[in-house]
């Protein structure tokens, strides 16, 4: 399993329900690597995306206590359970990956599932932010594996930088 975030300098993730900033080439990047996968979110993050539309090309995932809700396109789960069930029956033979694509509480309890994680590091500080994922930076289980050159996109300076875990 993967993650995949944008974080600021202090592993923060989004504010009031929303993202912290948007970077188009980072949405492309987001894109190509999840494309043809599965992905998984937490309900706060679904109600964050743009007319809380599933993302195409994708099998989308919505975790929720809610067992009444129902959003075209997603796939419920009440519980994370019934992911790897789900994922067993939805993905036999392992062809597709599958993605944590947010937000903080969701990524917190699937981090120890994971193995490998796309993090787009940007170079900013969002004191307001209330929403983080864990600093892979300061957990002795994970290590880079890859890091970007960095990036500019309207003044904001990002890199791309892939974890491995390299301990259970
Ligand atoms: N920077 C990034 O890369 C990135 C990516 C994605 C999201 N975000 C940001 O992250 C923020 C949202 O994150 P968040 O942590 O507040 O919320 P979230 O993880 O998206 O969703 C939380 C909700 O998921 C459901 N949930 C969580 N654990 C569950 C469990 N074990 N069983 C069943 N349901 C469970 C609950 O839904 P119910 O309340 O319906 O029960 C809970 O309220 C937003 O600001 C968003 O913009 C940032």
């Amino acid at each position: 399993m993967n993650l995949i975030f944008a974080v600021d300098g202090n592993w923060r993730i989004g504010s009031n329900g929303k993202m912290l900033v948007t970077i188009e080439e980072d949405l492309h990047r987001f894109r190509r690597i999840t494309e043809g996968h599965i992905i998984i979110m937490g309900r706060k993050t679904v109600e964050a995306l743009p007319e809380k539309k599933p993302l195409e090309n994708r099998v989308n995932i919505v975790v929720t206590r809610n067992k009444s809700y129902n959003q075209e396109g997603f796939i419920v789960l009440n519980s994370l359970e019934d992911l790897f069930p789900l994922l067993k029956e939805i993905n036999p033979n392992k062809e597709k990956e599958v993605f944590v694509t947010g937000g903080g509480t969701i990524a917190r309890q699937l981090l120890l599932f994971s193995n490998k994680a796309y993090i787009t590091k940007i170079f900013m500080d969002f004191p307001e932010a209330d929403t983080f994922i864990p600093n892979l930076d300061l957990d002795p289980d994970w290590k880079v594996v890859n890091e970007s050159e960095v990036f500019e996109e309207n003044g904001i300076y990002y890199r791309y930088v892939d974890y491995g875990r390299i301990r259970w």
